[in-house]
């Protein structure tokens, strides 16, 4: 993709980006309404589980929020956004559905100040696109980091970039951008709606405000609509699918 120089009247060509979908969502007054005045078996508390902090639903075995009525508005909603995602990515989206896969609370309450990762860098590996919508967080709502995970196209002279993250005199990187930096925070409002890629790493910083933060996440797998089955790209329609168990007592 060709792009203009703030400097020169030189024409630069991105190459290889990854392409992140953040959105407020206009109904966001109904749909917070909904997912606060969910019963209280889709809630949890975030401190049990083996005596550590588990954030998310998927620690808690509540992962199908897809499938709650009261929802069906969001999720029609999260439909239409993935469809322009989609097409941003200049993806066809005519041959396609979406399936949701899994969805649950994410329920962060005031971190200890040592603590500097409320969930570590992870990804979500069955999944296609993956989705994070913040129903209630506060003003100063912690980030959301995505990580390149692998040595950047730009990094062209290996240390010379950074020499440590964490000082900034001992880096070479005047201004930070999409070229130079491994590490990309976005400070997500109430109301958004964020999409990725299921295979990119992310990870979320402590809660250090004064009060929890509960946003939804969910994975989302593309799958080709039933009368498409003369296409040599897409995974079928899962109704066209035959289900088989592995024999795992054969050992
Ligand atoms: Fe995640």
């Amino acid at each position: 993709m060709k792009i203009e120089s703030k400097f020169t009247k030189a024409t630069l060509h991105a190459l290889f980006p990854t392409l992140i979908y953040q959105d407020q969502l206009d109904q966001h007054s109904e749909f917070h309404q909904a997912f606060t005045s969910l019963d209280d078996e889709h809630f949890f508390s975030p401190s049990t589980a083996g005596g550590k902090r588990h954030h998310a639903g998927e620690y808690h075995g509540r992962i199908l929020l897809h499938k709650e009525p009261s929802l069906r508005p969001f999720f029609e909603c999260l439909a239409l956004h993935v469809g322009r995602y989609l097409r941003e990515l200049g993806m066809r989206t005519d041959v396609f559905e979406m399936q949701c896969l899994k969805s649950w609370l994410v329920l962060c309450d005031p971190e200890d100040e040592d603590e500097p990762e409320a969930m570590i860098a992870h990804n979500h590996s069955c999944s296609d696109i993956s989705w994070v919508y913040y129903v209630d967080v506060p003003e100063d709502c912690p980030a959301i980091q995505f990580h390149a995970g692998r040595k950047l196209g730009n990094q062209l002279f290996e240390s010379g970039f950074h020499f440590d993250w964490n000082d900034s005199t001992k880096s070479a990187v005047k201004t930070f951008n999409c070229w130079n930096s491994e590490t990309w925070s976005i400070h997500p409002k109430q109301g958004d709606l964020l999409l990725f890629p299921g295979h990119q790493l992310h990870s979320v910083e402590a809660n250090y405000s004064k009060r929890r933060r509960t946003s939804v996440a969910g994975d989302i797998a593309l799958t080709l609509r039933k009368q498409q089955k003369d296409l040599e790209y897409g995974r079928t329609s899962p109704e066209h699918w035959l289900t088989l168990s592995l024999g795992d007592n054969e050992h």
